[in-house]
């Protein structure tokens, strides 16, 4: 197994405005928290965690839309090994060709000015790999038919097509330069049921004809296991476990993963809800505490040591890295059992 990227202690704090008379500066905010994870050559790897808990910006610093405060990501192209952390600007462009990003809301990341053919195509002008628009498009016909875009339709402006559509031409967008990695920001999450299966299928199928790496952000875990080989689960800017699809649904060691298990609807109303596994709704601030940062959240917290010792993301021997000081006494739901 290669590693594709490699992601070692990577930071990312953005600091707040100054309050007040004196202008006093607020806390920063530590959106990524000291993350390290590798991503396997042609895996599609999920990263799950509630909203503000640092998916996003992460996904943003790998490929510098937001600049990492430290730490690096290195990436194992076919063509090379690259940081892309020390990359400057004429390099990352070149190295974007190879990483590329889908966002949530199709509507809001695309132009309704350009026509499909010309946003599908702009990377390929912008990066010189075609002369001009004529050049282009036998690239651009093919990779908007692999993902299910007629020929006939790429005259058209983003107005005219469904957000299912609008979301093929972002993905359509994004591979046009062939790229060995994508970002999926909760790519299906704006979507209706029935249209988010069609786009998940549609990437299950380009990311093998293409070989692909995938990361996967999504905040609903169902959607993640559909897709996804591994799991990431992440906590106020930290990962705290991260496993095989199957092992982590089956059997959870983090008692965070267990609540995001035990939240996910099931046919029986008499089920507990995620709401009966977390001791307060409010995830805290990362800048407030020593200690696990789940740990006021926590039914299992030990008062002492939970709240003193952050755990460290510990290798458990079996594919499966876990941060709790007692994954190992735990015996935790899964999902199926709950
Ligand atoms: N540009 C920014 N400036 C200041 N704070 C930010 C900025 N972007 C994100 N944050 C903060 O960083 C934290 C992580 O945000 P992020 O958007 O990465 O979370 P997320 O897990 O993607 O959430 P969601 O599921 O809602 O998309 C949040 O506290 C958020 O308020
Ligand atoms: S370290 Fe303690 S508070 Fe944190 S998840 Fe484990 S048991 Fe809960
Ligand atoms: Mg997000």
């Amino acid at each position: 197994m290669t590693n594709l990227i490699e992601i070692t202690d990577l930071s990312v704090e953005f600091r707040g405005p100054k309050n007040g008379f004196f202008r006093k500066k607020s806390s920063p905010v530590h959106a990524v928290d000291n993350v390290s994870l590798n991503i396997v050559k042609g895996e599609a790897l999920g990263l799950v965690g509630e909203s503000g808990s640092g998916k996003t910006t992460l996904g943003r610093a790998l490929l510098r839309l937001v600049e990492p405060t430290t730490g690096q990501v290195h990436m194992n192209s076919t063509d090379g090994k690259r940081n892309i952390t020390s990359l400057d600007a004429k390099q990352l462009r070149k190295a974007w060709q190879n990483m590329q990003m889908v966002f949530q809301d199709p509507q809001s990341s695309l132009n309704p000015r350009m026509t499909v053919m010309d946003t599908i195509a702009e990377s390929l002008l912008v990066n010189g790999i075609a002369k001009n628009i004529r050049d282009a498009k036998t690239r651009v016909v093919e990779v908007a038919e692999s993902c299910g875009l007629s020929s006939d339709q790429l005259n058209r402006y983003p107005h005219a097509f469904s957000g299912g559509q609008r979301q093929r031409i972002s993905i359509a967008r994004a591979l046009v330069t062939k790229p060995e990695f994508i970002i999926c920001d909760e790519p299906v999450s704006a979507l209706d049921v029935s249209i988010q299966a069609q786009i998940l299928n549609l990437l299950c199928k380009l990311q093998e004809e293409m070989d692909l790496t995938l990361l996967f952000i999504s905040h609903d875990l169902i959607v993640v296991a559909y897709i996804c080989d591994r799991i990431a689960v992440m906590y106020l800017g930290n990962i705290i476990e991260i496993a095989p699809t199957k092992t982590l649904f089956n059997n959870p060691m983090h008692p965070y993963t267990e609540a995001l298990i035990s939240a996910i609807p099931s046919n029986n109303p008499d089920d507990i809800t995620g709401e009966t596994l977390l001791a307060s709704d409010a995830p805290g601030s990362a800048g407030e505490r020593k200690g696990c940062l789940f740990s006021p959240r926590c039914r299992y917290a030990d008062g002492k040591k939970c709240s003193t010792i952050k755990p460290a993301l510990t290798d458990t021997g079996d594919g499966r890295m876990v941060a709790c000081h007692f994954a190992e006494k735990l015996s935790l739901t899964g999902f199926g059992n709950h």
